[in-house]
């Protein structure tokens, strides 16, 4: 079962792939948490990531797909995996088709996550994330038990240096221009489910899993995770 999570900066790809991974058993990569635990590492790729990030520009294609198809590779994800951040790009998306088709696998169902830019910009400015599991928060709508710990790891929050106005405004930029184009190309395979993603985060969630059981998944293991109660 592969699935890819598409959607604006701050539509709730992180936090819907937090509960979807543990609900339906497959692997969560994120290419976003993984450029930071590079930048972080101080590793050449963190250093390269840094500078686009820092931007909001998209990391090139080509450091980017060989990131993530070596993570696609690793033993964690022979069941499936939900991909969050990943396809940004045309090709990127025929990067992932092509690799999967050399396992004999394809990518199962594409889940848009829809919100308006007004909602989106009020996500991301009360945004928090744990330094350590990357688990994100909002100051207003999800706050943490305690002010400034992850409830899952005790781990440090932390706001993202590019979750500042103007680079928010030119990660939007970015994400009309080159990854709303990918709707259509999964559009045209039939892979598409389009989810309002302005209800609460546990109603996005209860969508996706009735949307995906309605949209008939063959892996019938991760089916009988679907029921939703
Ligand atoms: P990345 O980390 O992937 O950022 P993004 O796509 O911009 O998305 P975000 O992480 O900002 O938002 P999200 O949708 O995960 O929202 P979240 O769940 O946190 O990428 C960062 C950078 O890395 C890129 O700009 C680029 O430079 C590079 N990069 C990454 N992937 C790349 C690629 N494939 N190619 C090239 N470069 C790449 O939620 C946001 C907030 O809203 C949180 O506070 C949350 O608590 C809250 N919230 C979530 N859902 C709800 C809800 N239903 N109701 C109310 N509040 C909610």
């Amino acid at each position: 079962m592969y699935l890819i999570l598409l959607g604006a900066p701050g539509a709730g790809k992180g936090t819907q792939a937090e509960f979807l991974s543990r609900k339906l058993g497959i692997a969560h990569i994120a290419s976003g948490n993984l450029f930071r635990q590079e930048v972080a590492k101080g590793t050449s790729l963190g250093l390269l990531a840094k500078s686009y990030m820092e931007r909001g520009a998209l990391v090139p294609d080509e450091v980017t797909i060989k990131m993530i198809l070596e993570r696609l590779n690793s033993k964690n994800c022979s069941l499936g995996c939900l991909l969050d951040g990943f396809p940004r790009t045309l090709a990127q998306a025929q990067a992932l088709d092509k690799a999967l088709a050399g396992m004999s696998k394809v990518v199962d169902k594409v889940i848009y996550i829809k919100v308006s830019e007004e909602e989106l910009l009020r996500r991301i400015s009360g945004r928090w994330l744990c330094r350590n599991c990357e688990t994100p928060y909002h100051s207003i709508t999800s706050p943490p038990k305690t002010t400034g710990k992850c409830d899952e790891c005790g781990g440090e929050l932390y706001q993202r240096p590019d979750d500042t106005e103007d680079t928010v405004k030119g990660r939007l930029k970015v994400y009309f221009a080159q990854t709303l184009p990918l709707l259509d190309y999964y559009q045209a395979q039939g892979k598409l489910i389009e989810v309002d993603g302005e209800a609460g985060v546990e109603t996005v969630t209860e969508n996706i899993l009735k949307a995906l059981a309605m949209n008939k998944p063959n892996d019938k293991r991760v089916l009988s995770n679907y029921c939703v109660s």
